[in-house]
């Protein structure tokens, strides 16, 4: 094995050539079908269910993280707008990497991308159970409590009021939690508790996608102008009960309460780079994916924005610690009515956002598998229903079942560290065509500001305001990730310096980086065991059966 092979590009003309015997795709979808799709694929659990504990950690300012975490898509989502106008084929980040870094970093992105659509989608599923039981309450039906939750939340709670943690008043999630927990029932002192419905919701998800009913483009539209109708209900209903002394303290737990719900922030955003896996569909895909990115991230920040004041206007953050809080504010206030529309209409949602995942996984794996990342059994299609059957299978296992055992905020986090990385590699990637002059063919080119200077300059503002403004020594022990963000800043700089790169994409690293050091010590020791799993599989599989390697295109020929 030598180093260079790790990084042999895939060529934009065989990809071309590869597509066109595998399909023809209708050109079909313009700015506005590309811009809904976006919306299907970000509006879900995230606002539906972890904004929830986000408000519950950081109080009414929680709404300023949104704007920061929009701010960090938005730079991310102009480098992938920029690599879709240059190839504007499908299979996402992984094929852009391919194309740009090389083989070991696609590979590292595909494996990334699991994080972002497989283990994301046991959040949703997790979500969509907590709202599907309050739906059913509402209807009268009392779904058993010990049947709805994973096991560690209900331990945890438990041990939560066992341990006196809080002193004041008990959220009412977590009294519920610990009750569940004592009355649940037994088998050999072995305490039985799992969450059913998000494993059967995830069941039926995956039937329809392997018998291969795709969403049409009507109903997608109609499922979004539902989605974004909900929403907007939430926001005028809602604002006849804000009490504007919940706002006040605006930040009750400070930076780092805010800071402490990035992940469940950043959730609710991930999904605009799906947009970009429709490429061969797009009547005009140069022209109008950029738009499309950009349009519906706007369109999400600003609901979101506005959606986080209201709901901590109308209750006290801290009693948003719940998995349905736009359902629960409207019971609260005493509109059940409203909380049950919420309810049903927040469970046809949440499922859409359900299939469009669960149907972008397998197709990410069939392309690893043309490449000979992954076995040939990826890409096998069912001959009756035309679908990737063993693809779409498996991610059913490795979603339904781990759904119903895991915490949410565990599944959050390590799906934001994965997808934080994700973005950060597709910066990179942008910043290193730049570099070399290959991003000149691009329909829609990242506009230019020279950060040469600017790069290093902010650097040495910051790292001044930070050691005379602030503890610093406290903070650098609290948080030494800081450590190598800073690191890398100064190494931006430099290069920044030599190489007098383009802002933005530089940006969007800093941005994303910076994030993802909030997400803590733990979530990226999680993560860099993922990545280590991930390259030792490339190793003993992926880079010796690659198509890339030379033994195997003598053999093809
Ligand atoms: N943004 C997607 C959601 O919130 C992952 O469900």
């Amino acid at each position: 094995m030598n180093l260079q092979s790790l990084f042999r590009r895939k060529k934009l003309s065989d990809i071309e050539t590869e597509n066109s015997k595998n399909f023809q795709l209708h050109k079909v979808l313009g700015v506005r079908d590309l811009t809904f799709l976006g919306v299907a694929a970000i509006v879900g659990a995230g606002i539906f269910s972890t904004i929830g504990r986000a408000a519950y950690e950081g109080g009414p300012a929680v709404s300023l993280l949104f704007i920061l975490v929009a701010t960090a898509c938005i730079f991310t989502a102009l480098c992938y707008a920029q690599f879709a106008s240059m190839i504007p084929i499908s299979g996402s980040a992984y094929t852009y990497t391919y194309i740009s870094l090389g083989e070991i970093f696609a590979w590292v992105i595909g494996w990334a991308l699991l994080l972002e659509y497989a283990v994301s989608n046991m959040v949703v599923a997790i979500a969509w159970s907590e709202y599907f039981t309050t739906m059913l309450s509402g209807f009268g039906i009392h779904w058993p409590d010990w049947l709805g939750i994973d096991y560690s939340s209900a331990k945890e709670a438990y041990n939560q009021i066992q341990s006196g943690t809080f002193k004041n008043s008990i959220p009412d999630t977590v009294a519920k939690a610990a009750y569940t927990y004592s009355n649940a029932p037994q088998i050999g002192g072995i305490k039985i508790l799992f969450d059913l419905p998000a494993g059967l919701i995830t069941l039926f998800i995956t039937f329809i996608v392997y018998i291969g009913i795709k969403e049409s483009k009507n109903l997608g539209n109609w499922l979004v102008i539902l989605k974004l109708g909900v929403i907007i209900l939430v926001i005028i209903a809602g604002s006849f009960f804000i009490k504007p002394e919940n706002w006040s303290p605006f930040l009750p737990n400070g930076l780092g309460g805010v800071m402490g719900g990035v992940a469940a922030v950043f959730f609710a955003f991930i999904g605009f780079d799906s947009i970009s896996t429709t490429a061969e569909e797009a009547k005009n895909p140069q022209r109008d994916l950029p738009k499309a990115m950009i349009f519906c991230l706007i369109i999400c920040a600003l609901l979101y924005v506005i959606l986080s004041l209201v709901l901590t206007g109308m209750v006290n953050y801290k009693e948003l610690r719940v998995d349905d809080p736009l359902a629960y504010v409207f019971g609260k206030v005493g509109m059940d009515f409203i909380a049950g529309i919420i309810s049903i209409s927040a469970v046809i949602s949440i499922t859409s956002t359900l299939l469009v995942y669960q149907i972008g996984q397998p197709r990410i794996w069939m392309s690893m598998s043309r490449d000979g990342l992954l076995g040939n059994k990826f890409s096998s299609i069912n001959k009756k229903y035309k679908t990737p059957g063993f693809a779409t299978i498996l991610t059913g296992i490795l979603v339904g079942i781990p759904s119903m055992f895991l915490d949410m905020q565990f599944v959050v986090d390590l799906t934001s560290v994965g997808t934080f990385f994700a973005f950060i590699l597709v910066c990179s990637g942008t910043l290193y065509l730049e570099n070399k002059g290959e991003t000149n063919k691009a329909r829609f080119k990242i506009p230019y500001i020279n950060s040469q200077y600017i790069t290093g300059i902010c650097f040495i503002i910051c790292i001044t305001l930070f050691i005379t403004q602030t503890e610093y020594m406290k903070i650098i022990y609290e948080k030494p990730l800081l450590f190598i963000f800073a690191l890398v800043w100064f190494g931006l700089s430099i290069a920044s310096l030599k190489y007098k790169f383009s802002l933005i994409p530089i940006l969007g690293i800093l941005f994303n980086l910076y994030l993802m050091t909030e997400l803590g010590w733990s979530n990226w020791i999680m993560f860099i065991i993922w990545l280590l799993m991930g390259l030792i599989i490339y190793f003993i599989y992926g880079y010796n059966k690659s198509k890339l390697n030379p033994k195997n295109q003598i053999k093809t020929h």
